[in-house]
């Protein structure tokens, strides 16, 4: 894979989402978009390198490009992480400062590191001598009672003069201090403009925005206001097709035809087959197919066969395949509905 394909393709990208994004989710990602790029789960370095997890970093070569998202503040472990990222295949390394649940905050990783932007850079510089692929980071606008106004700049000229030359910003703070890790995506409010005005700060810095993007329509807005990506986590996860389906022609401008949830859904059968083939469950794959026709008719008739079908024993491909005669079915003559 070319060293920049990254790069090229952070002008969309799907967070990463733990639990979410695992190689099964990316793999359906990757049907309905040839180009956006995807994120991995976090992956803690001391899972890697102290726990020996190297299963962490399988992937398939299909998913490409794909980026790995590490946890961790300890410049040499996060070092050695980064080397067996870039050994894996990953086409960028990239370091969450964003996360603010408990677990991360007591392992001094996350969010909690917007306070430590010195020890971020010295991360990033750790991981960036270790290995050729590039280094990148997500963090919030800032914790608790900072102020984003001064911190974020702070922090950001701290990574750039480390090297780092692409930044995913989700667009809010994180309230470190009584709320759970889901409120802290959506209570503390988001601040669009800090994130353009960072871009003026920071002129060569790549800047993909992040926090409660929900179409392709305010991705292609945001793009035309000079930001350089969109990054969309949620939203892509829960209707993929809505975002997704259309992304290599209006983001990418590729011409062709625009991909499918249907088309997907085809293209998934012999992967489901390989896996259940190798001892997988069925499930494991399926649960991220719920959201595909989200919007569309016949989407909660697909959830429901899917997540009850998934679990009776012998459910194979072809239970996908009848759950999706019947959507089609009600596409096809939407009165019966
Ligand atoms: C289930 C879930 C798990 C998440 N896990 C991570 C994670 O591992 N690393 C990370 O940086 N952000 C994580 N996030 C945050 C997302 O990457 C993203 O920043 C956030 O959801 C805001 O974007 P959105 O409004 O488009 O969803 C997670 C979000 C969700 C919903």
């Amino acid at each position: 894979m070319p060293r920049n394909a990254a790069a090229a393709a952070a002008r969309l990208s799907c967070a990463p989402m733990m639990d979410w994004t695992d190689r099964h989710c990316r793999y359906l990602h990757r049907l309905l978009s040839r180009q956006t790029l995807l994120y991995t789960e976090m992956v803690t370095a001391p899972a890697l390198v102290r726990g020996g997890a190297v299963h962490l970093l399988e992937h398939s070569p299909e998913e490409y490009p794909v980026a790995l998202q590490l946890g961790g503040s300890d410049p040499a472990e996060l070092a050695q992480a980064a080397r067996m990222g870039a050994q894996a295949g990953y086409a960028e390394i990239n370091l969450n400062c964003g996360c603010p649940s408990d677990r991360v905050q007591s392992g001094r990783f996350g969010a909690i590191l917007m306070t430590e932007p010195a020890l971020v850079a010295a991360c990033c510089v750790a991981m960036r001598e270790a290995q050729p692929v590039e280094v990148t980071v997500k963090c919030r606008i800032g914790v608790d009672d900072q102020n984003p106004e001064e911190v974020l700049p702070e922090f950001l000229a701290h990574i750039v003069a480390a090297g780092v030359q692409r930044v995913q910003i989700h667009a809010r703070k994180a309230w470190l201090d009584g709320l759970s890790p889901k409120e802290n995506r959506d209570i503390p409010p988001l601040d669009y403009d800090l994130v353009q005005r960072m871009k003026m700060l920071f002129p060569n810095l790549h800047i993909s925005i992040n926090g409660g993007i929900t179409s392709l329509d305010q991705a292609v807005s945001l793009l035309d206001q000079g930001l350089d990506g969109v990054m969309v986590g949620r939203a892509a996860y829960q209707q993929p097709a809505d975002i997704l389906c259309a992304a290599d022609r209006r983001i990418f401008g590729a011409s062709g035809p625009d991909t499918t949830p249907e088309g997907a859904v085809h293209a998934m059968l012999p992967y489901i087959e390989a896996h259940l083939a190798s001892g997988g469950r069925l499930n494991q794959i399926t649960r991220h197919m719920l959201g595909l026709f989200a919007g569309k008719p016949g989407a909660r008739a697909w959830r429901r066969h899917l997540s009850e079908g998934a679990s009776r024993p012998g459910a194979g491909p072809e239970m996908v395949e009848r759950a999706l005669a019947e959507v089609t079915d009600l596409t096809e003559s939407p009165l019966i509905l």
